[in-house]
């Protein structure tokens, strides 16, 4: 039912934890189950995401969405980080089951929270990112 993808993800997920004094974070609940997630980041001056960590109170697809997602958006640009989907994380994964399909949501959501929570403290606004 699940891909090697997911299994591997959940057995062994990369990025567990949180960042100390993060320059960003994100916290998020699913609406469907409840479950919580909370992403921290460290951005450097060039507003690459130079670490990336998540905690979940979650289900074992939110486990795997939540490591896949922070490999997707470690070391890259705060630009290209904003434009992860939840589709994006499902597919990296190489599909979900569809009643776990809203587990995907809560990472891609999280890191965007804490990408906006980032702008906001540097005084900047996730319209520059618009195209
Ligand atoms: Fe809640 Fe999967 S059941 S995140």
């Amino acid at each position: 039912m699940y891909s090697k993808e997911v299994m591997d993800h959940f057995s062994n997920p990369r990025n567990v934890g949180e960042i100390e004094n993060p320059d960003g974070k994100g916290e998020v609940g699913n609406p469907v189950c409840g479950d919580i997630m909370k992403i921290t980041i460290l951005v450097d001056e060039n507003d690459i995401i130079a670490d990336v960590k998540f905690q979940t109170l979650g289900c074992g697809a939110a486990i795997a969405t939540s490591s896949v997602t922070t490999e997707m958006a470690k070391g890259r640009s705060v630009a290209h980080a904003l434009k992860i989907t939840r589709d994006m994380v499902a597919e990296e994964l190489h599909g979900l089951p569809p009643q776990k399909l809203h587990c995907s949501n809560l990472a891609a959501d999280a890191l965007h929270a804490a990408i906006k929570d980032y702008l906001k403290k540097n005084g900047r606004s996730i319209d520059e990112f618009k195209e």
